[in-house]
């Protein structure tokens, strides 16, 4: 994919100011909130996360609505729905259209946002609008409050959830066939833990199929530091000294990084897993954690899995909620193919 020349890379990324200013607000709030003692002040960093309520009246052609999982854990999902088809998805389909489902994580260092985060939801909805998809959005628990595997157990529960439901909490057109399981940063992270364990351990989904796995910049990590953690220690959104914080927070008491959460490559591969389905990488040229994505993608690729590594050379980690960075519209189209061709 794009090689990137040293001698023609920048040592920091030209972004729009408002979109550095949102950037750096949104450092500030989370380096504000994470304390020193391992836990997050959830006060302080409400009052800066912008919530946005699910909506019954579209915008942009996408309804929203929050369904329950589990209330003893307040387990949620926000799902959207379509309600216009695309000219070329209804004319293609005939009418009785079928739209494939993307089961969404959210990033966060799996401590910070939900999936009633302004900047999530906004891409949610993009997704749903761009893609032609339902698209499902699961809210799960936090750490230091909760830690591994809350995340991953309350990811797979949802997936079950939807197939025991059989989708009746979703429109009649969605197809649980077609199931893309995605997600960003942490939530690219639990988007291949969830699916390992759908593939592996439980292969009695009736209806759900997960047909490709979207990990978007997920953040992995372990014990070593790579050539990129080392080279890029002041660029916007994340650095070591951060993704340190998020392991110590999110793994077991005790535990290093080297843990099989966050150093999946330390433990067995995906070769003897017969469901692991293709899967796409996208990694950023500004992001500390690329050296750990790429190590995802050709994991992925040796153990002999359809797999595809997307690289954007100016990216910084979280872009793509910046509609305004053309990378973020590149993402989308990227995500179209994969999801058509896997269909
Ligand atoms: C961490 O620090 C906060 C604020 O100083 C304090 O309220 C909290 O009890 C501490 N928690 C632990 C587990 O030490």
């Amino acid at each position: 994919m794009a090689g990137v020349d040293s001698a023609t890379r920048a040592a920091t990324p030209s972004l729009p100011w408002k979109t550095k200013l949102l950037v750096t607000g949104l450092t500030i709030a989370i380096d504000c909130s994470r304390r020193s003692n391992g836990t997050v002040n959830r006060r302080l960093f409400n009052f800066v996360d912008a919530k946005a309520p699910p909506s019954t009246k579209p915008i942009n052609g996408v309804t929203s609505s929050d369904i329950t999982v589990d209330p003893s854990r307040n387990l949620w999902f926000r799902l959207y729905t379509i309600t216009r088809l695309s000219a070329a998805s209804s004319a293609a389909d005939d009418g009785d259209a079928k739209l494939p489902v993307i089961v969404f994580f959210h990033g966060g260092g799996f401590a910070f946002f939900s999936a009633d985060t302004k900047p999530f939801d906004d891409f949610c909805r993009r997704l749903a609008s761009e893609l032609q998809a339902i698209v499902i959005s699961v809210n799960y628990r936090l750490a230091p409050e909760h830690r591994f595997p809350s995340q991953f157990d309350d990811a797979f529960d949802t997936l079950k959830f939807l197939d025991v439901n059989d989708g009746v909490h979703l429109p009649q057109y969605a197809d649980l066939s077609r199931c893309f399981v995605a997600g960003d940063s942490a939530g690219g992270n639990i988007a291949h833990h969830v699916t390992l364990r759908a593939s592996t351990n439980h292969p009695e989904f009736k209806k759900l199929k997960i047909c490709g796995l979207i990990a978007v910049q997920p953040f992995f990590g372990g014990e070593e530091r790579t050539e990129s953690e080392l080279r890029l220690t002041n660029v916007p959104s994340v650095n070591v000294e951060r993704t340190d914080w998020m392991w110590r927070a999110f793994l077991p008491e005790g535990s290093d990084r080297n843990h099989e959460a966050a150093n999946i490559f330390s433990g067995r591969d995906v070769s003897g897993v017969e469901k692991y389905p293709a899967t796409m990488v996208f990694v950023g040229g500004f992001d500390p954690l690329q050296d750990w994505q790429k190590r995802f993608y050709e994991w992925v690729n040796k153990a002999g899995k359809e797999a595809y590594l997307v690289e954007y050379p100016h990216a910084i980690h979280g872009f793509y909620v910046f509609p305004e960075l053309p990378e973020s519209s590149l993402l989308i189209t990227e995500m179209r193919g994969f999801i058509q061709k896997h269909s």
